[in-house]
Parts: structure tokens; C-alpha cells; sequence
């Protein structure tokens, strides 16, 4: 087999094979297949698409390349649940307690964060202590123990999903939806998932603009899950707006407690619950997400999700006197964004209130900066609500008083307010199973 003739073959808008995508992926890993022809293939995908069945087969050849996990727990299914990324969003930190606890395991590899959006990591290494590097065998003995570990990846997972990745980044061939559905998918199959739920996000926060865009990659990773055989269920959720109250990674941490204890802002409550029902549904602990929904409501009441996610802080060694204390985990409350005039807020663009964030502290501007844990924003008036000029609208915490300046005449972009309240597109639209 020829690349050249790979290349060419997929230029002209043909099929590759499953052999000759497992022939790529092996050449690039091992090195025989140089940069410059896997990005002249990537672009060629870009303009051309893959069929179903080769997306499948792209995905399988990626996780091939390296380790997997397997956690064998008789009677289980090990599900997983992806979310596309966003601001605001710490629905791992609710979901994982939420449905170990009622009794679906979970063996969770999560992502730090980069530029506006944050990572499950960063937010669960903002609770003093707690470990998220593990071995395999540490991993799954927790998984069985406790029914839920949340690590970092692995470095061994996936190893063409990072050269690929890194490579498209710098080819403008990121934005691909059989590219983004197979390096997602072959993520969670690598790291033990026998059933998948999504969380596809479109809005100025998300990786996708349009609700059209959403829909069409949460097809193409329902349609992989389905042909290697893994229940896969994906719902279609609005970020145009941060999820929820807090943006910030401890900020997120303690509105994530709020929410285990029943107390959380409804907009992130129904997205979790509705994330929690379908993977109940996918593991097959009950059979409409409606009865699931009873079941978490019980679970919540009795305060067993809550209970869940403090013995997962203490297996992975945090401090759980610091967590229950509020002044320990955040920076300084250093100042308030003003409403500048009286009204109704209209939108609050997820994507400015992210950098802002970021500005203070609470992200990384690039793959080495370090975090300001306990920085962020805390939304006080979320859209569609009234305010007066002059109201508290967002405080804002960081150690450092001297990038307070900088997040303000960001935010000072990121809110509009209006005469009267038209509402904006639904939080949750569509789901695909
Ligand atoms: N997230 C991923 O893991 N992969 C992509 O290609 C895009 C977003």
C-alpha cells in the first residue's frame, strides 16, 4: 500500500478501507508515514467526509494504537459520559457520585482545560490533596471498591489521537466532524466505556457554533458507538450562556456540592439529571430515562450522591475538612461587575465570561500556565432575569488585584441588557439514541 495513493484516493472523494485506514494509522504512529502526507489526508477528510463505516473503522485503528482499560464487573456495564466542553460546565463532578451511587460504575479519564473552557482535572485538583494520577490496577481496584474513580488520561491511551491531534491543530483540520467524532470516541472505547452518553455543546461557549453543527457530530459518535457495538446516546445542550452560577474551578467545585446536596441552579440540575437518566437507561438499570429520573430524585433525597462524592474525594486522598470550608478553597472576592444600565439581562456570552475567567486566574492561556484554583466568577443574575443599574451583576475572586482591571472591560462585552426579555433557544433540544 502507497500513501500517495491513499491520499489521492480520498481527495477524490472515494472510501478507504478498514485495511487501508488500520495501514495509516499504524504508519503514523510508528513514523513510516511522515507529517506532511497525514496532513495532506486530514485536509482531503476535511473537504471529502468519511462514510459511517469508515469513521467506525478510523476510530477502532486509533484505539489500537495504544493500551486499553478493561473493567470486568460481573452484572455492570461500565458507562461513560463525554461532554463536549463549555464554561461552567462541572457535570462530571455531579453525575459520576450522582450515578454510582445508584449502583452504574464509573471509570472516569478526564481533560484539563485550555483557553475559555475548563477541565473536570483542574477543577478536582482544586480540592486540597487530591490525586488524580493513578496506575491501571489502582484505577480499577477503586472502580470496584467504591463504583467510581476520576483520573487524568493516560499518556498510553490513544497515542495516535495525540500525534493526530497536534498535527490538525497546526493544519486548520480540527474542525472536522468525522476527525472530532473519532478522536472523541475512540477515547472512551480505549479507556473501558461499554456504554457511552454525550453531552454536545453548541453556543458562544462550545466547540460548536450552530445547534446544526451539534447535531450532526452527536450523529456521527452515536453512529461509531453503535457500530462497535457500545449503547450510545447523545443530547444536544445550549452554551451559549455558562451552565450554571459559578465559572472557576473551586467556584465550580462548591456549586457541584451544592447540587449533590439538592441545592443546585435548575439550568445545571436538569442538564445533569438528564445526563444521569440516560445512563441509567444505557445501564440497563432501568428502561426510560422518565423511571430513571425517579430513581436519582431518591438518591439525592437521601443524600447518597453526596455521600458518594466524599468517598471519592477521601479514596483519592482530598482533604475533606478543607472542602467544607468555603474561605479555604476560594482567592480573594476582589470586586463586582455593575449592571450599567436597568433591564432584563438577554445573553451573557459563555465564550467572554470563560476569558474573562481565565484572565483572573481560573484557566490556562496556554498548555504550560498555571492555575489560580480558588479564582473565578460567580454569576449572580443569569439571562432572562431583572436587574436595577448599578446591581451586583458577577463578583469576582483572584489573588492577584492586578487582573481585575483586564476581566472587567471584558465582561463589560459580555452582558446585554435589554428593555424586556425575549427568550433565547431551549437548554436542551434534541436527543439522539
Ligand atoms: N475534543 C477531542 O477530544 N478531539 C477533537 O478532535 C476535538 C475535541
Amino acid at each position: 500500500m502507497r500513501m500517495t495513493e491513499l491520499i489521492e484516493k480520498k481527495r477524490n472523494g472515494l472510501e478507504l478501507t478498514t485495511e487501508e485506514l488500520y495501514f495509516i494509522i499504524r504508519g503514523y504512529v510508528q513514523g513510516t508515514i511522515p507529517d506532511y502526507q497525514m496532513a495532506a489526508l486530514t485536509m482531503a477528510i476535511f473537504f471529502q467526509g468519511m462514510t459511517a463505516r469508515e469513521t467506525a473503522d478510523l476510530t477502532m485503528a486509533m484505539v489500537e494504537s495504544g493500551e486499553r482499560v478493561e473493567i470486568s464487573l460481573p452484572g455492570k456495564i461500565v458507562v461513560d459520559k463525554h461532554s463536549s466542553g463549555g464554561v461552567g460546565d462541572k457535570t462530571t463532578l455531579i453525575v459520576g457520585p450522582l450515578v454510582a451511587a445508584c449502583g452504574i460504575p464509573v471509570a472516569k479519564m478526564s481533560g484539563r482545560g485550555l483557553g475559555h473552557t475548563g477541565g473536570t482535572i483542574d477543577k478536582l485538583q482544586s480540592i486540597p490533596g487530591l490525586n488524580v494520577e493513578m496506575n491501571q490496577d489502582a484505577f480499577c481496584h477503586q472502580v470496584k471498591k467504591i463504583g467510581i474513580a476520576i483520573i487524568a488520561q493516560s499518556n498510553s491511551l490513544v497515542p495516535a489521537d495525540k500525534k493526530l491531534y497536534a498535527l490538525r491543530d497546526v493544519t486548520a483540520t480540527v474542525d472536522s466532524i468525522p476527525l472530532i467524532a473519532s478522536s472523541i470516541m475512540s477515547k472512551k472505547i480505549a479507556s473501558g466505556a461499554k456504554a457511552i452518553v454525550l453531552d454536545v455543546k453548541y453556543g458562544s461557549g462550545a466547540f460548536m457554533s450552530s445547534e446544526q453543527k451539534a447535531r450532526e457530530l452527536a450523529q456521527a459518535m452515536v453512529d461509531i458507538g453503535k457500530k462497535l457495538g457500545r449503547d450510545t446516546v447523545a443530547i444536544i445542550s445550549n452554551m451559549s450562556q455558562p451552565l450554571g452560577r459559578a465559572v472557576g474551578n473551586s467556584l465550580e467545585v462548591l456549586e457541584a456540592i451544592e447540587c449533590l446536596q439538592g441545592r443546585g441552579p435548575k439550568d445545571l440540575m436538569e442538564v445533569c439529571l438528564e445526563l444521569a437518566a440516560w445512563m441509567l437507561v444505557v445501564g440497563q438499570i432501568t428502561d426510560s430515562s422518565k423511571s430513571a429520573r425517579a430513581i436519582l430524585t431518591d438518591v439525592l433525597d437521601q443524600g447518597k450522591a453526596w455521600e458518594k462524592f466524599l468517598e471519592l474525594v477521601a479514596a483519592q486522598g482530598g482533604d475533606i475538612l478543607k472542602l467544607k470550608n468555603k474561605d479555604l478553597l476560594l482567592s480573594p472576592l476582589k470586586a463586582h461587575y455593575k449592571a450599567p444600565v436597568q433591564g432584563y439581562i438577554q445573553n451573557i456570552d459563555a465564550r467572554k465570561i470563560g476569558m474573562s475567567a481565565m484572565i483572573l486566574g481560573a484557566g490556562r492561556e496556554n498548555k504550560d500556565s498555571s492555575i489560580d484554583y480558588g479564582a473565578g466568577i460567580y454569576l449572580r443574575k443569569k439571562t432572562g432575569e431583572p436587574v436595577q443599574k448599578g446591581e451586583a451583576l458577577f463578583d469576582l475572586y483572584t489573588s492577584d488585584g492586578q487582573k481585575i482591571q483586564p476581566a472587567l472591560e471584558l465582561l463589560d462585552q459580555a452582558v446585554t441588557i435589554t428593555e424586556s426579555y425575549s427568550p433565547n433557544q431551549p437548554l436542551i433540544s434534541t436527543v439522539i439514541d
